[in-house]
């Protein structure tokens, strides 16, 4: 299995696993650069990657040279602690039929994506790689950070032993054009996002923020990080999965009136201290990545600008998928 990195893009095939989703779409837009032979990909309707034998098939038919795995079930605060047993089960099959498949049919590469808030709850800041499964986790996300460390120690367990090689990310918080703008499932962009865009079109004077504003986050937009996975498929090959995001971060109340400004409405901020605030802060140490030579280009303004002019072209388009009935 010799990889030449270069040689697998230019020509290859490759699966993106998730092509639908947020960061799937963005991967789709960048592989569009290179000189791909071939695009794969399947809804999860047609494949559900829960499905070992379907995942195995799919991979046994189509033999791609390399896997992005950016299918999972993913979700804001809410839609985390509500159902953990969901988040769990469902990222913990499809994160193990992946790499499991990609092992028996020799996949050359496999690009796999963690999260930075499956580093413990409390833990150094910036958070660098190693402090992985070093602390408890933040309870609010258990289910989903478990099996997201098993998909990554998994696909380290399989380097090591079989020379699979597995190229393993761990994200900030990612936005952009194409996220989950429901304001009771959706991450705390996408939900701010959408609560301000429609008080300005609304004229209400205030929207509600959950928490107390004062946990710091770091948010990558997708273009850029979907530029990283294909940065680091072709010139990173390591054991320890590789940090990746803006390298700094900012409150939730600052965000909030950022996402206010760029949208030009003034009303008022009236933060909820009973919605929990998940994790206090988890900027991540990106200096490995940096040391590679790649950082994000994308300013946070002109990221919120771009990501509310596609939400605002939604609602125009009135797409049921993003405005479900209150
Ligand atoms: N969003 C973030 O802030 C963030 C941060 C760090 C890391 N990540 C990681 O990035 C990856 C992608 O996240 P995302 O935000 O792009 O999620 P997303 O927008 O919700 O997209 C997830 C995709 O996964 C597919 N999927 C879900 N369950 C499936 C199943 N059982 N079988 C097959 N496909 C299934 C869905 O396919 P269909 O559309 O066909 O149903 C969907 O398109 C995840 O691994 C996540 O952990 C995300």
């Amino acid at each position: 299995m010799a990889f030449t990195p270069l040689d697998h893009l230019r020509g290859a095939r490759i699966w993106v696993a998730g092509h639908r989703g947020l960061v799937g779409s963005a991967i789709v837009r960048r592989l569009a650069e290179e000189s791909v032979g071939e695009l794969l990909s399947a809804t999860s309707s047609e494949l559900d990657l829960r499905d070992p034998r379907a995942t195995e098939a799919f991979v046994e038919r189509h033999r791609p040279d390399v896997i992005f795995l950016a299918a999972a079930r993913v979700g804001g605060i809410h839609a985390n602690r509500t159902a953990q047993a969901e988040f769990l089960y469902d990222n913990l099959m499809i994160g193990a039929n992946v790499l499991r498949a990609a092992q028996m049919f020799e996949v050359p590469a496999t690009v796999v994506l963690g999260s930075s808030c499956v580093y413990p709850r409390d833990t150094l800041q910036p958070i660098p790689e190693t402090a992985l499964l070093t602390g408890p986790l933040e309870p609010t996300n258990e289910g989903y950070a478990i099996a997201k460390i098993a998909t990554l120690e998994l696909g380290k367990m399989l380097r090591r032993q079989y020379g699979l090689r597995v190229v393993s990310l761990m994200p900030s918080n990612v936005y952009g054009p194409g996220d989950n703008f429901d304001p009771l499932h959706g991450h705390v962009m996408a939900s701010l996002i959408r609560k301000v865009a429609t008080a300005a079109r609304d004229r209400d004077d205030s929207i509600e923020v959950w928490g107390t504003g004062s946990p710091r986050r770091e948010f990558i937009f997708v273009d850029d990080l979907a530029d990283a996975a294909v940065f680091a498929l072709k010139h990173y090959d390591d054991d320890l999965h590789l940090n990746v995001g803006p390298g700094n971060d900012t409150s939730i109340s600052d965000l909030a009136h950022l996402i206010a400004d760029v949208a030009g409405w003034s009303g008022r901020l009236e933060f909820n201290p009973d919605m929990p605030d998940g994790t206090p802060r988890k900027l991540l140490d990106v200096s490995r990545l940096t040391a590679l030579g790649w950082s994000a280009t994308t300013d946070l303004r002109d990221g919120i600008a771009r990501t509310l002019a596609w939400y605002r072209d939604s609602m125009d388009r009135a797409a049921p998928s993003i405005e479900p009935a209150e």
